[in-house]
């Protein structure tokens, strides 16, 4: 005996289950679309300072946080995420958010530098943010830069980002080369954790960062841009005007391993959040601040 419309005199369609209705259909179909909709977005947010953008971003976060108290976070050092870090103590501060349950893993590490050395990213993320916020030490990590067996070490360092369940968010800076994490131009877009060399323009860049006449290392440890790939959401800030011409090449030119972060436009949830001075060499500005004007409510989740 069938049950269903069709045995009340409805016209069943043949493809559909014993148990479907045209509804059910209807709304699987839907939210598949939704889904493809969802799907491969890189959206572009430019914001009126430097400070604004960092304050978007740590919103992101604490929502995150919020719905997910348990939730992974994947960071980044360098002066890009310094307002974002400061803003995420001060929620932990004064609004009490929590930061008990969540797990983080940094992008990169020295090779060489001890975790007490002023600049490696161990000293970077205690000063910066760990010591403000309360966030577990035994649910913290970062490559470690003195390994002797380094590609046991990245091994090892991919095994518990996927035991931990996988990055939910990425904080991303860029480098004025277009790297993210340290995957410098030709990096294998695949790539996974591993030991990279810096380019010459990125010691240079990240020189500031030590003592005057102490060499930068020409190794670290880097997750790698198939890594990046497969956490679920990226946020990447970018500030300044020296980021403006490596930011239109990733968000507007081809995607290429010589820009690597033009690769996020694989990325299922990608945002990028820029400063004005930032976005001055991107072609659709008046495109991207329309869309972000005009976002749908369901996207805004
Ligand atoms: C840092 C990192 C790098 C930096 C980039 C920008 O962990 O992975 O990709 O985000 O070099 O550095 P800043 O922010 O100092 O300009």
């Amino acid at each position: 005996m069938h049950s269903g419309a069709a045995s009340q005199g409805h016209p069943r369609a043949s493809w559909l289950g014993p148990r479907q209705t045209m509804l059910e259909v209807f709304i699987a179909l839907l939210s598949c679309v939704v889904r493809c909709i969802r799907a491969f977005v890189m959206e572009v947010i430019i914001q009126p300072s430097q400070e604004a953008a960092s304050l978007l971003a740590a919103k992101m976060i604490a929502s995150l946080v919020r719905r997910k108290p348990a939730a992974v976070l994947g960071l980044a050092t360098g002066s890009t995420p310094l307002g974002l870090y400061r803003e995420l103590a001060r929620m932990h501060r004064e609004e009490g958010l929590d930061f008990q349950r969540a797990t983080t893993f940094n992008l990169d590490e020295y090779v060489g530098l001890a975790p007490g050395h002023p600049a490696s990213y161990h000293h970077f993320m205690r000063e910066n943010l760990f010591r403000h916020i309360n966030v577990a030490p035994e649910n913290t990590h970062i490559p470690d830069g003195l390994s002797c067996d380094i590609p046991a070490t990245c091994e090892a360092y991919e095994a518990s980002i996927r035991a931990a369940g996988g990055i939910d968010l990425q904080i991303l800076g860029i480098g004025s080369d277009g790297h993210i994490g340290f995957n410098e131009p030709a990096s294998s877009l695949a790539s996974r954790t591993r030991i990279k060399t810096l380019t010459p323009r990125t010691r240079a860049d990240n020189a500031p960062f030590f003592a005057q006449g102490e060499e930068v290392p020409h190794h670290v440890i880097t997750m790698g841009i198939g890594t990046i790939l497969e956490t679920r959401q990226v946020l990447l800030l970018g500030f300044g005007l020296k980021k403006a011409e490596a930011l239109a090449a990733a968000i507007e030119g081809p995607v290429s391993p010589m820009v690597p972060a033009s690769a996020l436009h694989f990325h299922p949830r990608a945002h990028v959040i820029l400063d004005e001075a930032a976005a001055t060499r991107l072609e659709r500005t008046d495109y991207y601040r329309h869309v972000f004007d005009n976002k749908p409510v369901w996207q805004k989740q």
